[in-house]
């Protein structure tokens, strides 16, 4: 074991762990979208859990820094502050949910970012950005809202960890981004419905179908 101190807290972790690892098993929250405890490298995309290091000149993203003995984190400067409300704006200005339309039961991971790094859920003065996609996607199994969607790419993840056929995947490119599942044909179902793609969906993009009736 080895000790690290974060916001003036000592706490012990194991060698090789992430910042956020170490921070999330003992308790201290650092918001994050993207990452995923079984994925060996990080994505890194949401740029959300940015944290400063005694060893480091600049912020760094707690989820692909490792631990090391004696290290001090801090969370909630004002550099990382400023990174963290940048990137959630961000991801907000093409995200169309609010509270009110919400489906995951509350809070929501971004409502809870959006209270702990003390930031509206409107992105203001960012616009809100118009993508060219669909409202709702029929994917079999469930159904996809591309504009719940914060591409943290967790679902396209988990589907690939689980599944030889990695059938779950990226298509187009840019703010048109969407998940779906890859080349399936209409006879063909796409995957085995284990449902690991909506567990660890943060944003209630991915929703179950109900079973079909047997009548
Ligand atoms: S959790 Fe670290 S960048 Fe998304």
């Amino acid at each position: 074991m080895i000790r690290i101190t974060v916001d003036g807290k000592e706490i012990q972790t194991e060698q090789g762990k992430t910042i956020l690892q170490a921070c999330l098993e003992n308790g201290i929250y650092i918001p994050n979208l993207c990452f995923l405890e079984t994925r060996e490298q990080p994505r890194a995309s949401c740029r959300l859990c940015f944290v400063e290091t005694s060893d480091a000149e600049r912020p760094v993203t707690a989820c692909t820094e490792t631990v090391r003995d004696g290290l001090d984190v801090r969370t909630n400067t004002e550099a990382v502050r400023r990174l963290q409300r940048t990137a959630f704006k961000l991801i907000m200005s093409a995200h169309h949910c609010t509270p009110k339309t919400c489906p995951v039961a509350k809070p929501c991971q971004l409502m809870r970012i959006a209270r702990h790094i003390q930031v509206g859920l409107n992105p203001r003065p960012l616009e809100t950005l118009e993508r060219d996609v669909q409202e709702e996607v029929d994917l079999t199994f469930f159904t996809y809202y591309p504009f719940r969607c914060v591409m943290c790419g967790k679902c396209v993840d988990v589907c690939r960890d689980r599944n030889e056929r990695n059938p779950l995947t990226f298509a187009k490119r840019g703010f048109d981004t969407v998940v779906t599942f890859f080349g399936s044909g209409a006879s063909n179902l796409p995957c085995d419905d284990c449902g690991a793609c909506v567990a660890v969906c943060p944003t209630g993009a991915l929703i179950p179908k109900p079973p079909p009736s047997e009548s």
